[in-house]
């Protein structure tokens, strides 16, 4: 698992929007893959991405896990928790004290102890890029959220 580089962006992209397509997450454009880059984790295996994660910084005591998604042949080897639990690290180590996230598969999550909230709950902020989204505003999409012990 690493950092994602621009080269990553296409497979990346197509890897996410695989899913989409059948409905199981949101699509990103490759817009907003490049720009957003640095948030992204990849797992490669000879030269091909198979999976990727990012964690998007929101505010001050808040971060966002967005687009975990991992190549149909690589699931059910713990790739997409160890790209969790890098994510919640990486906020740990910010020292940001939530992270929350919006999925079709709460159950996945459930699993590290994220728990379900209401979506009203989340702050305007990080509704931002859902305006964007062709779903808004009949999201059907789980709100979960995750508490971090960084000692504030
Ligand atoms: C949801 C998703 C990210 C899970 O990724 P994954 O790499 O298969 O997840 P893991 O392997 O870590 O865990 C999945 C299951 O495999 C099990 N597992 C973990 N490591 C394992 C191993 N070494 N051997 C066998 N099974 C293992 C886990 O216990 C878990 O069990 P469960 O099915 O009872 O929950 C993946 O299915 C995916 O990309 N789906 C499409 C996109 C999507 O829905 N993303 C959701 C977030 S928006």
């Amino acid at each position: 698992m690493e950092k994602a580089r621009i080269s990553d962006v296409p497979q990346m992209h197509q890897l996410i929007n695989y899913f989409a397509d059948k409905g199981e997450m949101l699509a990103r454009s490759l817009s907003e893959i490049y720009e957003n880059i640095r948030d992204y984790l990849v797992v490669r295996q000879s030269e091909q991405v198979v999976a990727c994660a990012a964690l998007h910084v929101s505010w001050s005591d808040l971060a966002e896990i967005k687009s975990v998604a991992v190549a149909e042949d690589s699931q059910q080897q713990g790739i997409g928790t160890q790209l969790v639990e890098a994510c919640l690290n990486e906020a740990r180590e910010l020292g940001i004290a939530t992270v929350f996230c919006l999925t079709y598969k709460p159950s996945f999550f459930e699993k590290f102890g994220f728990s379900q909230l209401d979506k009203m709950e989340l702050p305007r902020k990080v509704w931002v890029e859902c305006y964007r989204c062709p779903k808004f505003p009949d999201c059907d999409e789980v709100a979960l959220i995750y508490h971090l012990d960084v000692g504030v």
